[in-house]
């Protein structure tokens, strides 16, 4: 297939009933590197998310019905043309929202290696059978589609996003209606047109291209949508979960995050530094599981934040296309939310590590270190979504966990140590959906990811769990 997806002036339509359907009224997308509008998207109205539910409704149970081997192989051929397209999937990423064209291709990389794991879960999708008290019954459960989903996805993953709810949604048979965020839709269409490509009968999959606050709760209150699976912020998480609640109807939120790297006395630090480096940078921080909070052991603050410091003073900021360290922020107004929670956290009495060097014109910021960081700070307790890192230093292991339960959110954590009691300790403490040890908050492509409190509800994705969330269990009793 030919992309023109990042052409500039492009008017790109909705994807809805196998067809492209444009709107009468558009939004440009813009490159955040350079300014420039890479291309038009649908501002779509009610009309259109009723469309495309329309579309989904009439396609699934036609999608349910075919063996689930068929439903595989669409995925296995999905991946293979992620795999092909490869370039112009990552530069599309890209360019739409900025971070480096290595983290794009690493993106698609993972996305193909979750739709390949996925594309077996048709075939695994599981019950249980169990004695019964009367004789001569037979006892079982089994899995049915949820029907029809609505994908909300947000724009810092604009491959895996969309990717993690519809490969397993159509591997147990669901439909789908995926939103993508306003900043990154050219992914999803490129995605979606990837998977009709494949051989997805026409409907199964819609892609409706607008404004979060003009069709966001239309989607969400849509009497056709049965399921609906989210990532972004935790205050639209919370609204949608209100509207999910009203109706009965599942969700699936994947929140915000304020991740704690504890670093203990005697931790490796060498490691340390490299993993909470890492771990803090890629995307410009703007993962939900981004390490954004250093919880030091007071013996050896000084000389961890100094080396993490010096790191982070030599990594160079430009554009994703250049082979720079570090991409620009989303967009203008980003920036300016992350310069807001440095000069605040400066003003509440946090100091500087770092050098706050000159960047690029544009949404770039020189990645920062805050030292003596108090856990009651606003940069302390809410997502900064940036390449900003709070150390918050402790006198010993019981604080430190204290200090990183101290947070609305339980997304990730870590802690480096050399200490299998503490790390025990730790992990069984730490109240998050995923503890690392001695190891950054990286996730695999085949394991549970979730987080609990303000960062998550309902069923964890990657994984066979995402059945828990993508079906319905049904109980059977069978008497001859
Ligand atoms: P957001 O939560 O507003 O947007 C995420 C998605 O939700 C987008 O597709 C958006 O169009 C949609 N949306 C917005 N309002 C909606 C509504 N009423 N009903 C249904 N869908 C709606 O996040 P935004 O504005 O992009 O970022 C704000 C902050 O949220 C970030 O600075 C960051 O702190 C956090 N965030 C966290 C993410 C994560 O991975 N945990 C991802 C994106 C944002
Ligand atoms: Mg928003």
């Amino acid at each position: 297939m030919t992309v023109d997806n990042i052409s500039s002036g492009t008017v790109h339509g909705n994807r809805i009933g196998g067809t492209t359907v444009t709107t009468t009224r558009t939004q440009p997308v813009i490159n955040p590197a350079t300014g420039e509008r890479i291309g038009e998207v649908p501002l779509s109205e009610s009309a259109d998310v009723d469309a495309a539910v329309q579309a989904a409704r009439s396609a699934q149970p036609g999608w349910a019905a075919l063996a689930p081997q068929q439903r595989a192989e669409i995925l296995a051929r999905w991946a293979d043309l992620l795999a092909d397209n490869r370039e112009d999937l990552a530069a599309t990423a890209t360019a739409e929202m900025g971070k480096l064209i290595k983290e794009s291709l690493g993106e698609v990389d993972r996305a193909i290696a979750e739709i390949r794991f996925m594309g077996g879960e048709a075939l695994r999708a599981d019950g249980q059978t169990f004695p019964s008290t009367r004789s001569g019954t037979l006892v079982y459960t089994t899995r049915v589609p949820v029907g029809t989903v609505a994908a909300i996805t947000p724009w810092n993953f604009p491959i895996v996003s969309p990717v993690r709810k519809i490969a397993p949604a159509l591997a147990v048979g669901d439909a789908v209606v995926v939103k993508p965020a306003e900043q990154s839709p050219l992914s999803a269409l490129l995605l979606i047109d990837l998977l009709l490509e494949a051989g997805l009968p026409a409907g199964v999959v819609n892609v409706v291209c607008g404004s979060g606050a003009e069709i966001g709760d239309v989607l969400v209150a849509h009497p056709g949508i049965d399921a609906i699976s989210f990532t972004g912020s935790t205050a639209i998480g919370r609204r949608i979960s209100r509207s999910a609640g009203e109706r009965l109807i599942p969700v699936q939120l994947e929140l915000g995050g304020k991740n704690a790297a504890y670093v203990d006395a005697d931790a490796d630090l060498d490691r340390a530094v490299a993993e909470i480096v890492s771990a803090s940078i890629q995307a410009t921080g703007q993962r939900c599981t981004a390490i954004s909070r250093v919880v030091a052991h007071e013996s050896i603050a000084d000389e961890l934040t100094a080396r993490i410091a010096a790191e982070y003073d030599a990594l160079s900021v430009g554009p994703g296309t250049d082979s720079v360290d570090v991409g620009p922020l989303v967009s203008e107004s980003a920036r300016d939310k992350v310069v807001n929670y440095v000069e605040g956290a400066i003003a509440a009495g946090a100091v500087a590590a770092t050098s706050g060097r000159q960047t690029p014109d544009g949404p770039y910021l020189a990645p920062t270190v805050l030292d003596h960081v108090r856990p009651e700070m606003t940069v302390a307790r809410e997502e900064v979504f940036g390449p900003v890192l709070s150390v918050i230093r402790v006198p010993d292991a019981a604080t430190a966990i204290k200090v990183a339960n101290e947070s609305e959110y339980g997304l990730a954590g870590c802690i480096f140590t050399k200490d299998l009691a503490a790390a025990l300790a730790f992990a069984e403490q730490l109240d998050t959906g995923m503890v690392h040890v001695n190891h950054g908050t990286a996730s695999q492509p085949h394991v549970p990811f979730g987080g609990v409190r303000a960062s998550g509800l309902g069923a964890y994705s990657i994984g066979h769990v995402a059945q828990d969330f993508f079906t319905k269990l049904k109980v059977v009793y069978v008497a001859a």
